[in-house]
């Protein structure tokens, strides 16, 4: 296993797998009550410099939940917000702590980071990149519609983090992902070009909402401006407008297809009400799939 987790195409297909697993066991043993302590002694430090709701809560839990502890730092209050170097930060935390859960802007710090830490990082979020939530999302559509190989995933909107994980996902998995992005937002082509060398499934990117969803099983969106991008907020819903996930959107895909959003949601823009609040929509498993995946990911990489 790779110690640090910052981007899906670091592993294999049978490794992303595995967590997958482990999340469905987690979760159901903490359904039927039984107790795990194996981060017992434990301590991870959360280090955010974006906001979170959903992924900050879930580590911390799912790190108590295991019986370790945890640091909370936000991005303001550590030596990071006066330039100390990410070397200095990260060669001093794998001191004190057996981990690192970092949600930042450029994928280059995550990277910095687990460069010179002799402790796991685990991406929570990067500019680039949001695989622990991607390894959620495929939990979820595992548990609604079976084997994800057999199946067909829609992007609808913006080729951002979110889109470039879920690209890496489809080249690990072997599913097929058709991407709806309007011209001048698609995701990475590098990373989309290195997926589909070795991709099994075609990846593709459309510019037509409806091509995209046509032979969809699940249909995923996201916000229009991510954090970081707030200032661009105005200008987006003009030119995302057409790829809002709706009720007549929903309506072109395969019968009982699924809708996902890793929330939050920004409700009649990029997905109307009626769909986000719909029988179709899995969005609040989603996130509470994020504790189990959260509980795999620090077992597996804080457990040794
Ligand atoms: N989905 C997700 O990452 O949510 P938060 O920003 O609340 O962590
Ligand atoms: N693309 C979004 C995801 C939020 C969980 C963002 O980066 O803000």
């Amino acid at each position: 296993m790779t110690q640090h987790l910052l981007a899906l195409q670091d592993f294999s297909k049978e490794q992303l797998g595995a967590y997958i697993e482990k999340g469905l066991l987690l979760k159901k043993e903490a359904k039927a009550g039984i107790r795990n302590q194996q981060l017992a002694g434990k301590t991870v430090a959360l280090i955010f410099e974006k906001p979170s709701t959903r992924t900050r809560v879930s580590f911390e839990a799912a790190m108590y939940g295991l019986g370790g502890q945890v640091i909370y730092l936000s991005g303001r209050d550590t030596q990071l917000a006066r330039n100390e170097p990410l070397k200095d930060m990260a060669r001093v935390m794998a001191r004190y702590v057996d981990g690192m859960v970092v949600r930042t802007y450029g994928q280059a710090i995550v990277d910095e980071l687990a460069g010179y830490s002799s402790v796991p990082v685990i991406n929570a979020l990067t500019d680039l990149h949001h695989p622990c939530q991607v390894l959620s999302d495929i939990m979820t559509v595992i548990e609604h519609k079976g084997e994800v190989e057999k199946l067909h995933i829609a992007w609808l909107g913006d080729g951002n983090n979110m889109a470039n994980s879920w690209i890496q996902a489809a080249a690990r998995f072997g599913f097929a992902l058709t991407l709806a992005c309007p011209a001048g937002y698609d995701p990475n082509p590098a990373i989309l070009a290195a997926a589909q060398a070795v991709a099994s499934k075609p990846i593709r990117v459309v510019r037509d909402p409806v091509e995209a969803v046509r032979e969809a099983d699940v249909i995923n969106t996201d916000v229009w401006a991510s954090m970081g991008q707030e200032s661009e907020q105005e200008a987006r819903i003009g030119v995302f407008r057409p790829y809002q996930v709706n009720a007549a959107l929903v309506a072109q895909a395969r019968p009982g297809a699924i809708v996902l959003h890793c929330l939050p949601a920004h409700r009649d823009e990029e997905i109307s009400e009626e769909v986000l609040e719909g029988p179709q929509c899995v969005a609040f498993d989603q996130a509470e799939n994020k504790l189990h995946i959260h509980k795999a990911i620090l077992a597996m990489h804080l457990g040794q």
